[in-house]
């Protein structure tokens, strides 16, 4: 039996082991075409705070920058206002999507040092920026495709974002709807690249494979892909990347890859305690989900047993439904929430499970084809 002592000298050993700690995603950026627009949205039906803004009233002559919140969940929305810039090139390209998946570290310019030192491409050496809220220091390296990892150390700050934000309130009536935290973001990468960076979240970042699907495990009559998850030292960060596998038609990441031009992110999973409350106002407020017929209502208590929730209410709300050794989840999938075939949202609850829904897959998938069936992508 091991010592209190020698349990908190191996918790200790297993920190300095941890070359990348990381308190939690800081924010999401989406390059897109019309961020005062995506900004309406995402207050208006996803019931997002308008919390920061940057742009020509604060001083910044290139672009605007809408910072949106709920609870631990922060997205910032940012758009070129020039014709010729970075932004305007990714959203030509990728239509709107990921730029930026941040992580908050204590210290960011360690971060940086740790994982460029062990291969990864430099995008933003560390930068101490200062207002009167205080200071923070940024960095950034790149990851699959357009995306990039930026550190932010924000210990010694205390104002709305970041320095050059100014707080904003709108007067777009706001109702959250219970959103929490990001509990994971999934990146699609190319044919036989995943484990390139599954290495990479290894390797240069200190990651932890999680969990390995195949296409036995994911795979329906068309459509087929492999996934790897990989987590940090705390858990608290969890990035599945997925690749096509080959299937008789034309699969999911395919599609993705074809019309997001490479590698991206796919959906981004955030967490609710309510998803029944959650998924109403959704549903009430127009957002689209992917559709699992009723006959998925036939089986589903037989393979997950009884769950806290009524579910009457699951099946009305079209939720699905899940179990691991642990617990049980619940969780839902929007349609694309742009033109494009591209990033999607996933609502989540959990109730003791930590996976991410293995026994949904196929009914998933087949949904999935049935869009991709009505887009003329299958
Ligand atoms: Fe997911």
């Amino acid at each position: 039996m091991d010592t209190i002592t020698e349990k908190q000298q191996k918790k200790d050993e297993q920190q300095q082991a941890d070359f990348l700690p990381i308190n939690g995603t800081d924010h999401i950026e989406f390059y897109c075409g019309n961020a005062k627009q995506s900004a309406y949205y995402y207050q208006s039906a996803w019931g997002y705070e308008l919390v920061a803004y940057a742009g020509p009233e604060t001083g910044v002559r290139d672009r605007a920058s809408y910072v949106l919140q709920q609870n631990k969940i922060r997205l910032v929305l940012t758009s070129s206002i020039l014709p010729d810039s970075d932004i305007n090139e990714h959203c030509v390209r990728h239509g709107d999507g990921v730029k930026v998946l941040a992580l908050e570290v204590n210290d960011a310019t360690a971060a940086f040092e740790e994982t460029t030192r062990r291969g990864a491409d430099p995008v933003l050496k560390p930068v101490k920026m200062k207002d009167e809220h205080g200071e923070v220091v940024i960095s950034a390296i790149r990851t699959y495709g357009d995306t990039i990892h930026k550190f932010v150390e924000r210990g010694k700050y205390k104002g709305p974002f970041l320095p050059g934000f100014q707080a904003r309130k709108s007067d777009v009536p706001v109702r959250p709807i219970g959103l929490q935290v990001v509990d994971h973001c999934v990146g699609n990468v190319e044919l036989g690249q995943m484990n390139r960076w599954v290495k990479f979240y290894e390797d240069v970042m200190g990651f932890k494979l999680l969990i390995t699907f195949d296409d036995k495990d994911i795979s329906t009559e068309y459509s087929a892909l492999m996934s790897k998850v990989v987590s940090n030292g705390s858990g608290f960060i969890k990035f599945p990347i997925n690749e096509p596998a080959k299937g008789k038609r034309k699969s999911q990441i395919e599609e993705y890859i074809e019309f997001y031009k490479g590698a991206g992110v796919q959906h981004i999973a955030v967490l609710t305690n309510d998803i029944i409350a959650t998924v109403t106002e959704l549903r009430k407020r127009g957002i689209e989900f992917l559709h699992v017929p009723d006959n998925y209502y036939d089986t589903v208590w037989d393979r997950v047993g009884k769950i806290n929730e009524d579910v009457n209410e699951i099946r009305r709300l079209n939720i699905l439904v899940d179990r691991d050794d642990e617990g049980y989840l619940l969780q839902l999938f929007t349609k694309p929430v742009q033109d494009r075939p591209t990033v999607f949202y996933e609502i989540i609850q959990r109730c003791g499970a930590r996976s991410f829904g293995k026994g949904n897959f196929k009914a998933l998938f087949e949904s999935i084809e049935r869009e991709q069936a009505n887009r003329g992508n299958l």
